[in-house]
């Protein structure tokens, strides 16, 4: 989940390299470093830290190569510090290398080295490419580092250069790469973000794809040595998707464009009271629905879950994707898998589909990132169109997936011959508004904010399609404020959480209209009882409502169906402000990365 890039080209290579490592840093941020080819020497700078705290722009007019890589870590093998991060070099400090992935035979390759008096700084399992390229090195550096890649074991997005050529030699297996085709200078990187500013022409690379980058061209083989030919694309966002606008935090700024966000999600998906899908799916072939998913995309599948089997009838299991690619997960060829992802990097739902697909059944994708390598990989798929998504808590993807799911109940359920519920439809693209209508309430959330930033513990409670939104509002307060809290269906309290409460607890309920409103009134009731202090999120104006909860935020009406996008947002937003309140890096919570591309 670390973040590299290269570059080769007349620019000003270092402030390049800065800056677009500065926009990678969404994928790790622990420590960070550049070396840059100068003449015949490399300058080399890593240490613990963002790469701001480690290099200063005072450097860049001093350093004049052309020539360049840049790292930004996730720490997997050894602690951050200054040994363990990138970029590393071979004994004789002339090859340096930068790796996204993980090496999982390295300790064999590391013994073999040591015995042939290889000399190891790091404790990182990347290190040991390093060193098997210098073992194989002989004057050409891209048959070395064939030679060495045919060894490993394991994940690699990478780029290595040597002092005495002024090229790159990148290779990909299961961790994302991108050439950049700029005007005479070429670049390299996990992501577009790092280049979109230089170039908006890309290439996506395959697995198992080596590239020779050199002066203004580049030349891309597969690893056993056959030319591959590989597509030229042109990126359709650009640069201002990716700044903060004058928001505080990339997350405000993203939970802010959720009315923008759910408009493309829609647009021209409803059209004459009909869901205008480009997948073909045949719900007479369909026996069951699989959605696998990690983190927050797992809650978006599992409110699928309810809308699925609640509007067309069909079976549907939900599975973290780190479990379902592990376990002897039955999948049949008549299931549909859904595979959901923000990045479409994230290792463990790439590896679920790869097993669906092998079993053969037939996959969908749910993606935000264009060209991402599960939006590639799929037998069929959706793009969110939310635009980039930068803060490491997921919030206008969740929403666009919840609506994408909806929308493919609707088109499953038209393909079954049915006329749709034209106030469903009309409650869905009435959403934007909605979402702004609670954007405008932001002051009330920042109120109670204040009153319980300071709280050890937090719960959060709803039912039936409201209790994946409960798992989502306690996800999203832990991983950005360090607070710990749990997500629960409410009835599920008397079962053991409910001894938890007490008058510390703060209880976070989603209480919207639907078929479980009056049961989550009881809950709310007993957690009354034994003193917890009740946060309620409603859309009626109830007077029980009131007299139960210590703090009612309320919503627009809507229907039961559409009711987790609109709840999800005020628990967005109490998060975000719990976790400002305390000072915290909101965008970079500790110990997280944007895209877990490692298992
Ligand atoms: O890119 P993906 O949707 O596959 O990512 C899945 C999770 O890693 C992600 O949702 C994570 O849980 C977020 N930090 C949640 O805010």
């Amino acid at each position: 989940m670390c973040g590299i890039l290269g570059y080769l080209g007349d620019g000003e290579t270092l402030s390049i390299l800065f800056n677009g490592l500065k926009r990678l840093e969404y994928r790790g941020y622990d420590s960070a470093g550049i070396a840059v080819l100068n003449k015949q020497d490399v300058f080399l700078i890593k240490d613990k830290g963002t790469i701001s705290e480690i290099c200063k722009p005072e450097l860049f007019s001093q350093i004049n190569g052309h020539l360049g890589i840049a790292h930004t870590r996730w720490a997997t093998h050894g602690e951050p510090n200054k040994d363990n991060a990138h970029p590393h070099f071979d004994c004789k400090k002339e090859i340096f290398l930068v790796h996204n992935g993980i090496i999982e035979n390295y300790n064999t390759l590391k013994r073999f080295l040591e015995n042939k008096n290889h000399k190891f700084i790091s404790e990182t399992d990347s290190e040991v490419l390093v060193h098997l390229i210098e073992h194989f090195y002989n004057d050409n550096l891209e048959v070395a580092v064939s030679k060495a890649l045919a060894l490993v074991e394991g994940t690699f997005g990478l780029i290595v250069i040597h002092k005495k050529n002024k090229e790159m030699v990148i290779a990909k297996r299961g961790s994302p790469l991108i050439i950049g085709v700029g005007e005479g200078d070429i670049f390299v990187s996990s992501d577009a973000a790092a280049l979109i500013e230089y170039t908006k022409k890309v290439i996506y690379l395959e697995d198992n794809d080596i590239a020779v980058i050199q002066e203004g061209n580049y030349s891309i083989k597969n690893l056993s040595g056959q030319d591959v030919i590989r597509e030229i694309h042109e990126i359709k966002w650009d640069l201002n998707q990716i700044e903060k606008k004058g928001f505080k935090h990339f997350m405000l700024k993203e939970i802010f464009e959720q009315p923008e966000s759910l408009s493309n999600v829609l647009r021209g998906r409803i059209k004459n009271d009909k869901i205008k899908l480009t997948i073909d799916l045949n719900p007479s072939s369909l026996s069951r629905i699989i959605i696998t998913a990690c983190g927050t995309s797992w809650h978006s599948a599992l409110i699928g879950k309810y809308l699925i089997e609640k509007i067309v009838g069909i079976p549907v299991e939900v599975d973290y994707a780190s479990e379902f690619r592990y376990r002897d997960s039955i999948i049949n060829k008549n299931d549909l898998v859904i595979v959901l992802s923000q990045s479409g990097e994230t290792a463990d739902t790439l590896a679920a589909l790869r097993k669906s697909k092998s079993r053969g059944a037939q996959t969908l994708g749910i993606v935000n990132v264009v060209g991402s390598t599960i939006s590639r990989e799929v037998d069929s798929g959706i793009y969110l169109h939310a635009g980039p998504e930068i803060g490491v808590a997921s919030t206008k993807a969740f929403t666009s997936q919840v609506v994408t799911l909806l929308l493919i109940s609707l088109f499953i359920k038209q393909n079954q011959g049915y006329k749709l519920d034209n106030i469903l439809l009309n409650e869905i693209l009435s959403l934007p508004e909605k979402v702004k209508i609670i954007l405008d309430k932001q002051d009330d959330i920042k109120k109670i904010a204040e009153i319980f930033k300071s709280k050890n513990n937090f719960l959060y409670l709803g039912r039936g399609i409201n209790f994946p939104v409960a798992l989502e509002g306690a996800l999203k307060l832990k991983e950005i404020s360090y607070i710990h809290a749990e997500g629960y269906p409410a009835a599920e309290m008397k079962h053991g959480p409910i001894a938890l409460i007490d008058k510390e607890m703060p209880v976070v309920f989603l209480a919207t209209n639907g078929t479980v409103f009056e049961k989550i009134l009881s809950n709310i009731e007993e957690v009354r009882a034994r003193g917890g202090k009740i946060i309620t999120v409603t859309d009626r104006e109830d007077e029980s409502i009131k007299r139960l909860s210590d703090y009612v935020l309320y919503v627009p009406k809507t229907i039961e169906e559409i009711s987790p996008i609109i709840n999800s947002i005020p628990l967005q937003l109490l998060a975000y402000h719990i976790a400002d309140l305390k000072g915290l890096n909101v965008d970079r919570p500790r110990n997280l990365a944007k895209s877990v591309t490692v298992e």
